[in-house]
């Protein structure tokens, strides 16, 4: 039998693809998922993919019973921790409710961690902890903080909760995953990025132009300090970051301690560039109109991605055109995403 890992907020974006890729690891995965901001039938797809089942509890991290329930009811080797609240722009607007899903969420999934003596954890951090002065590339012994919305600041205090109780608890080890900027869909088109309304990221928007759904990209800014004028970042395909999961669960066997790893390609690739590549990848062309910055959006930021690859062995492979062809079979597969009302955010 395989190592059994829990995986919260496995039916979201990255969660689903992950779980697909623990499952041809050789895991038995188990998701809690409050489908607040996802579908149940991204884990039938993934179970349509893997041909192999998914144990799903439908409830909130924050359900001490219900996390009585999962632990006991399985025997859980190790946790994945997506779940969480997302949107930047939300987080300011909402900024208790993104403490409470990111911050309480995690604190009471700790308190049942440690009561259940699971010993390693793999949580979801972002490279938005390295806040707005950081220099690039962001490398993992910059320090964090200045963060300036809290989303970010939610991400900021989960890691250092995290590194005081594997302070104080010698048994725990912590991997903190610091994604760049995640895009593409696993290649077989059933499972992708479902965002509910107006998409606030680059890529889905995209997307959603390419279908006729909206009429044309705002590139938010072309006079930053860039080559062509439009922001850099650090693409990486979801199915490499799925990978990634994987290498930082088996590098935690044995493990102690907590240890931050940045996961992306190293490279940035402007807004433009973007816009090219889907372009040339989907044969659609993408009317856009260039529109004022968008607060709060730094002008060029990527990863330093040598200690992932150092200890964990892990590298993104898929380059700029598989994100990009795979984006757009996913969304012309599923021009509504997984089209159903479970959402109830
Ligand atoms: P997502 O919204 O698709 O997935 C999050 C999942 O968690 C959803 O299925 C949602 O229903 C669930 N969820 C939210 N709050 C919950 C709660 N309190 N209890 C139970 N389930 C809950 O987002 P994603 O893009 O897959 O991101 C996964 C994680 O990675 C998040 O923690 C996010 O902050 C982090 N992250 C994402 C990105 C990105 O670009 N997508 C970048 C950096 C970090
Ligand atoms: C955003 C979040 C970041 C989060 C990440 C992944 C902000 C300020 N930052 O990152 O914290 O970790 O999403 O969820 O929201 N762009 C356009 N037009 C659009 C959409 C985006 O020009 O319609 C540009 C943006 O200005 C940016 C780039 O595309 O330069 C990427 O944007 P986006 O996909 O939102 O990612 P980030 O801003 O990097």
């Amino acid at each position: 039998m395989g190592r059994r890992v829990l995986v919260t907020g496995g039916a979201g974006y990255i969660g689903s693809h992950t779980l697909v890729a623990l499952q041809e690891a050789g895991f038995e995965v188990v998701v809690i998922d409050s489908l607040c901001n996802s579908s149940e039938i991204a884990l039938q797809r993934v179970q349509m993919i893997t041909g192999t089942s998914v144990r799903f509890y439908h409830g909130d991290i924050r359900d001490r019973a219900l996390l009585e329930q999962i632990f006991t009811e399985n025997s859980i080797h190790a946790v994945i921790h997506f779940a969480g609240l997302k949107a930047v722009g939300e987080s300011s607007q909402k900024p208790i409710d993104y403490y409470q899903s990111n911050v309480t969420g995690s604190l009471v999934l700790l308190e049942a961690i440690q009561a259940y003596g699971v010993k390693q954890l793999v949580f979801s951090s972002s490279a938005t902890v390295y806040g707005s002065e950081a220099p690039v590339p962001y490398v993992e012994t910059l320090q964090t903080g200045s963060t300036s919305n809290p989303y970010g600041t939610s991400k900021w205090m989960v890691e250092q909760v995290l590194k005081d109780a594997a302070l104080a608890n010698p048994e725990l080890s912590v991997a903190l995953l610091r994604y760049f900027n995640p895009v593409g869909a696993h290649p077989s088109g059933l499972i992708g990025e479902d965002p509910q309304g107006i998409p606030n990221n680059l890529l889905p928007y995209i997307a959603q132009v390419a279908v006729g759904k909206r009429k044309e990209l705002s590139v938010f800014g072309d006079d930053y300090p860039t080559p062509d004028g439009t922001c850099l970042r650090d693409y990486l395909h979801v199915m490499d970051l799925a990978e990634g999961h994987v290498c930082a669960l088996e590098w935690l066997e044995g493990k102690t301690g907590t240890i931050a790893f940045n996961l992306g390609t190293g490279k940035g690739t402007s807004v433009l560039d973007i816009v090219r590549a889907f372009e040339q990848a989907s044969g659609v062309s993408i009317p856009y109109r260039v529109a004022p910055r968008r607060a709060g959006d730094l002008p060029a930021f990527w990863a330093d991605a040598s200690k992932a690859k150092q200890d964990l062995g892990w590298v993104a492979r898929l380059g700029l055109d598989q994100m990009m062809v795979d984006t757009w079979h996913w969304q012309t597969n599923n021009p509504h995403g997984y089209g159903i009302a479970t959402n109830d955010r």
